[in-house]
This record gives C-alpha cells, structure tokens and sequence, in this order.
C-alpha cells in the first residue's frame, strides 16, 4: 500500500475534523478535491500532535496546506521570527529551501524538515558565499545587507539580513550602524531599485532576479486598470521598479495581507505568485480578486502528500554546518532584534520623494 496518504478514506470523522478548514476554503477548493484533502489533513494535524511537530507554512502555500496544516502563516520575517521562538522538537517549513536553512541557523537543536529538497528559488541561486567574499574586496568598508533569499553560505558573508517586509529599514539601519552613505544590498536587483526609491542611502545591488515576479510588467498594470477600472493594485516589491510605479501599493505578502484585510477594496488585484490570493479571499469574502499570477515552481513542490510523507518519515532533514551558522545567526539576528518595520506607506507617496538609481556590480 502507498504511504503517501491515498490510503486514508473521507470517513465521517474526517469531515467532522476538518469542517472548520473547509468553511474557510470552500470558495476555493471544490468538493471532489476536497474529498482527497480532509483525509490527510486530519492524518497531518493527528502526526503533528504525536510528534511534537509544527508546521511553518508561507503564503505562497496552495489554501489547503495554508489554511489546513499551517501552524504559523506568514510573510518570510514573521517565519523567521516564529522559527526563533518555537517550542516545538520538529519543524516542518512549508515553503522553500532558504526557508528552512534560516530556521535551522536560528534554531539549531531542533530538527527542521522540508518535504522536498528541490524546492529552491531563483534568487538563492544567483550568488554564492564565495561571490560575497569577491564583493566585500571590491568595497571594503560597505555594510552587505542580504534578503533572506539566499543559502546559509551567503549570509554567513553578511553584515545584517532583510526580508521585503523591512528592507529600507535594515539598509538604514545598516548605513546608521557602519557610518557610511553606501550599502550593499544584494541579489536582488528589483528589491534594491525599489529601496533606492525609499532612501537616500546610496544602493550598490546584484543583479538576481525572482523568477516569478520579473515578469510581471507595467503594461499588464496598465491594461488591467483599464480592464478593471476600480481595482486597486498590490504589487510585491520583487518587481520591476516600472510596475510598482503604477500600482497603488508596494509591500511584501504580510503587507499586502494586511492592505486587503484592513482596507476591504471592493476589487483588489495582487501582483504576486498565485495561492496568494487564495489564502486572503478566504479571510476577505467581501473583496472581489482578479486573478493575474505567475506560479512559483519551487513553492509549488510543496503538496499534502510531501508534508504528511516528511512527518511519517522524519525527512527531509535540513542541516547546516556549525561555523556557517554561526556566523549566518549574528545576520539574521541583527534583523529579527530590530523593531517591527512601519506600516508601509502608499507607495506612489514615496516614489514622489525622489527618484534614484542602483550601481550594479
Ligand atoms: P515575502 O513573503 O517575505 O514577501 O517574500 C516573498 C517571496 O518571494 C518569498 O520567497
Ligand atoms: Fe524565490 Fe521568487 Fe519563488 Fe519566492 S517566489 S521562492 S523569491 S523564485
């Protein structure tokens, strides 16, 4: 018999345990998938009891492992932030491979499995550490300020690491702390032009790129306001700096959460990776939400079957070596020790401030 989870029928039981979990997703999941679904979800939520496991699922997580078997839902810093703090002996990071490596820097003792090792992202892969050490020759002196999108090897070549939810915050923190007018902020180079935007912090940035939001542009800004005259549009600050420019809001998927829950639009569109809508519109029955999307092959490795699968066997273990993650937790630290980022500001505000542009190693 396959253990991936097949074997386990939509008893009455079943239904009963996770009917909270289908109200919230209803509008979108259909029943005959959720047919499939409720049996593993009950068995994931039953193993997780038993094993003292948790289970930290990103926003780009499908609704059913968001909404059915995520312990802890967020943003990139919220899951950084909760690895740091958890109790639990085992760690399940629903999401992708730096993920896990930053709960592992932050929490050493505890066990951190990703049910699939091939879940990376584009932008961890554009530089390594030994790039890093090239880049510091190049600028001594310069802060290298890191997104959390890279492998422990980078940020153990780090100063201080950011996520999208606090970047300008960091970059000014970082220039603060080292006394300079210049930072390194790398590898993403649309996140660096958007900073630059933000500060008056001279940007010297890499040119990665996330696979998933470089390829939104403008013009498909331009043509879904037309199409859709009262959205309103949330772009992740991933993109190309032109997209941001013509959409009403920038902010990462905490942000861009909370803008729907807190402002309720009557029409909203999220220019970001696809199951991010889902997972709002199941909170938010009150927004309508027009669906552009780029899926993320990576975050979409991650399945029910994988999950329960990494709980049953106790894999895919994430390690990483004690001296790299030495040195990766003082970067990380130093950002999770920072207040929590403002609310960020309507982005075609901050844009008017002035307009800069990055210098690109
Ligand atoms: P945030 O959730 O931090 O906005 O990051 C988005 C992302 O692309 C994670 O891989
Ligand atoms: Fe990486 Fe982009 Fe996928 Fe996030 S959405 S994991 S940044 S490729």
């Amino acid at each position: 018999m396959p253990a991936d989870g097949s074997q386990f029928d939509f008893t009455p039981a079943v239904e009963a345990a996770t009917a909270g979990t289908w109200d919230k997703v209803k509008r979108q999941v259909t029943p005959i998938e959720w047919r499939l679904h409720a049996p593993l979800i009950a068995e994931i939520n039953r193993l997780k009891a038993e094993k003292g496991a948790v289970i930290l699922a990103h926003n780009y997580m499908t609704p059913e492992i968001f909404h059915g078997v995520g312990d802890f839902v967020g943003d990139s810093l919220a899951l950084a932030k909760e690895a740091a703090k958890s109790k639990a002996k085992i760690i399940v990071q629903a999401g992708v491979h730096f993920m896990a490596e930053t709960s592992k820097i932050l929490s050493p003792d505890k066990t951190i499995l990703i049910p699939d090792l091939l879940a990376g992202c584009s932008l961890a892969s554009s530089i390594t550490g030994a790039d890093v050490r090239l880049i510091k020759q190049r600028y001594p002196g310069v802060p290298v300020v890191t997104y959390v999108n890279t492998t422990a090897d980078v940020k153990a070549e780090t100063d201080i690491c950011c996520t999208s939810a606090n970047a300008v915050q960091v970059v000014e923190e970082a220039a603060r702390m080292w006394g300079t007018d210049r930072v390194i902020l790398i590898p993403d180079e649309f996140l660096a032009r958007n900073v630059a935007r933000q500060t008056h912090i001279k940007i010297i940035a890499w040119q990665g790129r996330c696979e998933v939001h470089e390829r939104f542009t403008a013009e498909d800004i331009l043509d879904l306001k037309a199409a859709y005259p009262g959205a309103e549009v949330l772009a992740h600050p991933e993109c190309p700096a032109e997209v941001l420019e013509v959409a009403d809001f920038a902010g990462s998927t905490a942000a861009m959460n909370d803008y729907v829950i807190q402002r309720k639009p009557k029409q909203v569109v999220l220019i970001t990776e696809c199951s991010m809508a889902d997972n709002v519109a199941a909170d938010a029955p009150d927004t309508e939400f027009v669906r552009p999307c780029n899926l993320c092959p990576h975050m979409k490795r991650i399945s029910l079957e994988n999950i329960y699968e990494a709980l049953l066997y106790d894999r895919y273990e994430v390690t990483v070596d004690e001296d790299i993650a030495e040195r990766a937790r003082l970067a990380v630290q130093r950002m999770i020790d920072l207040p929590p980022p403002a609310i960020p500001a309507r982005y075609d505000l901050v844009k008017a401030r002035h307009h800069v542009d990055v210098e690109l190693i």
